[in-house]
């Protein structure tokens, strides 16, 4: 039996799958506090040099070996990098970051998807208004405190969270073509939305200042961002952000681009669409992503607010609530704009992250769309469900650390060494430019050869070997008068032992803040016990997939 071989239905269709997969919730929530976190107009130019020298590249290379792969029928990336290298058996365990990052993202980036969905209803019925800046706050705090939310509607965070993965999954069940429809709705509309939202962001100016802020500006919100300060430039802190924001926005080291370029032609350009997509989504990110949040804020309540309070809350503690200074049936408007513009980025890219692990269950255990799509769902409800009712707990920042930041930078230093060094420059080169309707600069060859894998290093090394306080000229003294190098509890090796947690809880003294804090460890090992289980598991499939292949290989010989 042979199934039918899949692939997009346009061009036009292909961008904005792949635009749609990389435009999520990154763009908006975790872009503007990147920046602000980072300094402003700091961030920006080791952003944009991460941008050029990983982000263009890496789009290259995850095209390429996407489309490599799908020639020879594979379209996740265990089977992809083994492609590439047949005589080392370790790369397929690799490619298992492919599949499992994908997963354990959906997981708990479906809850946040869920959210929005829930914040659209809320705002259509009205719920926001009359409510204060703290009630509002509280609002979200109730509703993701699940065993105590009082927002009207029992369980709410579990039932739309499990609407949400629903939603996806139908989408999913129908194949390319429903995760196609999907983008070209979802995109034109998200632009739609955005560029509404930020022109008011951009023309605010003072007229939000009131009595309790009078001096509330829009404009210094973009000022802060957009003020370049080239002092940053030699802050390691700095580059380890913007590099990991450049990831995460472009969706590189997830395995998803490679699997949706495995559904592109061969003698389709990859060329010039790996740059649209990724331009498109600079776009959203820098232009959109910059001018709604942090200028909205910051006309109504300054931009010292802002720097103090950055993190998700502002999308959903404060905008509602802002919102209301515009009556109530603009903050119906902007309410549903904000949040649905929110949903289609979010679900454009949950979609994203269901593929691999369907591609691969067809292209192994022929399974069907439909039950590659049930059991996907059925996975990322398993590992979900936890996020949610233990979000406090901190299982949702567990995951978002293991396999939303760390994953991602370790495949994608093991995917440019493979490409470059192993499958070699030479093949690679030509992968990337065969029918290509631009010419890649030259340059780049240089680039993917050596800067990016340098890059890659360079930050991977950055975040095991973090040092206290993000402090490096410090750290470097200490250890050359030979104290030894301080670690921060963020670098990699003090997370792996709980360190910041331990040290809090030597610390305190009060029987509750005990309590809590153990309650906090012991769900952050249950949900490393969780992670390390899915990809053990994975691991298992590809195992078993590999066998196959083999028995099937000695009855042909
Ligand atoms: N790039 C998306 C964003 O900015 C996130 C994303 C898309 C992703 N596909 C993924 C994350 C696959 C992990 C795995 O929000
Ligand atoms: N955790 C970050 C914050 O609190 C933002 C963030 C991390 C994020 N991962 C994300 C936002 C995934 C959206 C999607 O601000």
């Amino acid at each position: 039996m042979t199934l039918q071989k899949d692939s997009w239905g346009t061009r036009v269709g292909l961008i904005l799958a792949m635009a749609g997969n990389a435009v999520g919730l990154g763009n908006f929530l975790r872009f503007p506090v990147q920046a602000i976190n980072n300094g402003g107009g700091a961030f920006i130019i080791p952003y944009l040099v991460c941008f050029l020298l990983m982000g263009i590249p890496l789009l290259w290379v995850e095209w390429s070996t996407g489309r490599f792969g799908g020639k020879h029928g594979h379209h996740s990336t265990p089977f992809i990098l083994d492609n590439m290298d047949p005589k080392r058996a370790f790369w397929k365990y690799f490619g298992v970051f492919g599949i499992f990052t994908n997963v354990a993202v959906a997981a708990y980036y479906c809850y946040i998807e869920s959210w929005t969905m829930s914040y659209v209803m809320h705002s259509i019925m009205g719920t926001f208004r009359g409510m204060s800046q703290s009630e509002t706050a509280d609002f979200f705090r109730s509703y993701v405190d699940v065993q105590h939310s009082t927002t009207g509607i029992p369980f709410e965070a579990i039932i739309f969270y499990i609407l949400c993965l629903l939603l996806n999954t139908w989408i999913l069940s129908r194949g390319l073509k429903g995760v196609e429809k999907a983008a070209s709705i979802g995109m034109p509309l998200l632009i739609l939305f955005g560029v509404f939202l930020a022109i008011r962001g951009v023309t605010l100016g003072t007229s939000g200042a009131t009595e309790a802020h009078p001096n509330a500006n829009a404009l210094d919100g973009l000022n802060f961002l957009w003020t370049p300060q080239y002092d940053s430039l030699t802050n390691p802190k700095v580059w380890l952000a913007a590099a990991g924001q450049i990831f995460f926005t472009l969706s590189l080291g997830m395995g998803s681009i490679q699997c949706y370029a495995s559904y592109v032609r061969s003698k389709d350009d990859i060329a010039l669409n790996a740059v649209s997509a990724g331009f498109m989504n600079e776009f959203v990110e820098v232009v959109l992503g910059s001018c709604i949040v942090i200028p909205i804020a910051a006309g109504f309540l300054g931009i010292d607010w802002v720097k103090e309070n950055a993190g998700f809350g502002m999308a959903f503690q404060t905008m509602p609530y802002l919102f209301q200074n515009w009556g109530p049936m603009i903050a119906t408007v902007a309410g549903v704009m904000w949040f649905g513009l929110l949903f289609f980025a979010g679900i454009t890219s949950s979609l994203a992250m269901g593929t691999p692990w369907m591609g691969f269950m067809r292209d192994e255990f022929k399974f069907s769309q439909k039950k590659g799509a049930w059991t996907f769902g059925a996975v990322v409800l398993a590992m979900g469900l936890p996020t949610v009712i233990f979000y406090n707990e901190g299982v949702f920042d567990e995951y978002d650390y293991w396999a939303g930041t760390v994953s991602l930078v370790v495949f994608a230093l093991a995917e440019s060494i493979l490409f470059a060094w192993i499958f070699g420059m030479d093949k690679g080169w030509k992968e990337i430019n065969q029918g290509g309707d631009i010419k890649v600069p030259l340059i780049y060859r240089f680039v993917i050869k050596y800067i990016t894998p340098l890059l890659l290093l360079a930050v991977f090394i950055g975040s095991v070997f973090t040092p206290a306080g993000n402090n490096w000229n410090e750290a470097i003294q200490s250890l050359f008068s030979g104290n030894g190098w301080p670690l921060d509890n963020s670098s990699l090796i003090k997370m792996l032992t709980n360190a910041g947690l331990k040290e809090q809880l030597a610390a305190a003294s009060d029987e509750q803040v005990i309590s809590t804090l153990k309650t906090k460890i012991f769900y952050t090992n249950v949900a490393r016990l969780l992670l390390l289980s899915l990809f053990v598991g994975i691991s298992i499939l590809v195992y078993i997939a590999y066998q196959k292949r083999q028995k099937r290989k000695h009855q042909q010989a």
